[in-house]
């Protein structure tokens, strides 16, 4: 057994136990470890440092905060001003007026909000028996309990007992396939879809032309709320603030985080259509309650560091960047697809993309052989992916490309 205490989340503890790689600091899209060696974060971190690291405004901004009010809760009739003023910010990202924003400390309790927001709308409404929630195959959405239950990765569901009953999944692809769930449900007893616009953890997964726009009216025409999980794809990763703007549809909630902040302080929130929040805004005394909300919601901290994040994707146009960069990026990895070992290479919608190898088994490998060409990339069930800082450019897509095809070679080499 090590002498560290620290579990790594989805780690294999008996092969990191010991032999941690430590990162010490950040620079633009550039980390380093703890022996000074620098790499590419050519995954963004954990798909959330848009902006690189190392942001002296946003640094500056909590700490400006902190002097001021380091923390409060916003629980019942509390709050601060860097909390009201993002709520406003945020919603005025909906595709209509009036949206209202539930926040908390990251993704997957942003899930479980818009989860339980769906049900007691309902139940609000008249409906008491729209429960059921639907998920797309191999979609992510955090390890909550509503996450962990409607997630699309078999192996994320196992050994953790019963999980929440009144879920399904449908394949990811397959817009008929939604409905045909909806009418073996019934219409009448479905709450909500769940939807990556382009599935991130699950393998970096587009969604093929014109499926958003029909689920998107399927759940229109059943009266089941449409929420887009954009906790990867919004803040420029495709191209848009939210991720689900690409297309033109309304989604009756938005579920964001991670570029939020730039991942720099934990910070998630569900953004609600005003119809579906209206139960519970009536403009007078005596409305339902949302007994829910976890403690650090609208932390003035987090809040302020949201601002200075949104404030520098305006200030240097970086939001568009997700769209300009999809091009290069496909361009520089599609030769890697005539790799024998590669299955397919995804690319094309956003500046993500993932390398799926045949041999799902030599993934860690892979991943351990672009590190050793100093770019960091993420395994993936049966591939890697990237996702890089939307501050990189033509150079770090080549040097990107470079390490994933000398990370290839290394493994084929390995392999004779
Ligand atoms: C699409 C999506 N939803 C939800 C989550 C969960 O977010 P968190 O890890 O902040 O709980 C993630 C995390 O990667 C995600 O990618």
């Amino acid at each position: 057994m090590s002498t560290h205490a620290l579990w790594h989340p989805f780690a294999d503890m008996g092969a990191v136990d010991g032999a941690r790689f430590v990162i010490t600091r950040g620079d633009g899209p550039w980390v380093f470890d703890d022996a000074g060696r620098r790499y590419l974060d050519g995954t963004a971190a954990l798909w959330y440092a848009n902006l690189g690291h190392g942001r002296e405004e946003i640094r500056e901004a909590v700490e400006r905060q902190m002097r001021e009010l380091d923390a409060y809760s916003i629980f019942g009739d509390f709050a601060n001003e860097p909390a009201i003023e993002l709520a406003d910010r945020l919603a005025g990202l909906a595709a209509g007026p009036g949206a209202k924003v539930f926040f908390g400390s990251g993704g997957g309790d942003a899930i479980d909000t818009a989860a339980k927001i769906a049900r007691r709308h309902f139940a609000e409404t008249g409906q008491p028996q729209r429960v059921h929630l639907i998920s797309r195959g191999h979609g992510y959405h955090g390890t909550h309990g509503v996450g962990t239950s409607i997630g699309g990765i078999p192996p994320n569901l196992e050994g953790f007992g019963p999980l929440l009953p009144d879920t399904s999944t449908v394949p990811h692809d397959d817009a008929q396939a939604l409905e045909d769930e909806i009418q073996r449900v019934g219409p009448d007893r479905v709450a909500a879809f769940f939807c990556e616009p382009v599935i991130g953890a699950g393998g970096v997964h587009l969604p093929p032309d014109g499926y958003i726009e029909a689920v998107a009216e399927i759940c229109r025409r059943h009266g089941v709320l449409f929420v887009a999980d954009c906790v990867i794809c919004a803040f420029g990763r495709l191209g848009t603030w939210l991720g689900i703007d690409r297309w033109d549809v309304a989604p009756d909630m938005v579920t964001i985080a991670k570029g939020v902040t730039s991942g720099t302080l934990p910070l998630g929130a569900v953004i609600v259509a005003e119809a579906v929040a209206a139960p519970f805004f009536p403009g007078a005394p005596g409305a339902p309650v949302l007994r829910h909300g976890p403690t650090y919601a609208g932390h003035p901290a987090c809040c302020a560091a949201a601002h200075a994040a949104l404030d520098l994707y305006e200030r240097e146009d970086v939001i568009a960047r997700g769209r300009l960069l999809e091009r290069p990026l496909a361009d520089a990895l599609a030769p890697l697809a005539d790799h024998p070992l590669v299955a397919e290479v995804r690319s094309g919608l956003g500046f993500l993309a993932a390398v799926e190898l045949v041999d799902p088994a030599r993934v860690g490998a892979l991943q351990m052989a672009v590190r050793a060409e100093g770019v960091l990339v993420r395994p993936l069930g049966r591939g890697v992916a990237v996702s890089p800082p939307l501050v990189c450019g033509q150079e770090e897509i080549d040097l990107l490309a470079g390490a994933l095809g000398a990370g290839l070679e290394a493994l084929a080499a390995a392999a004779v």
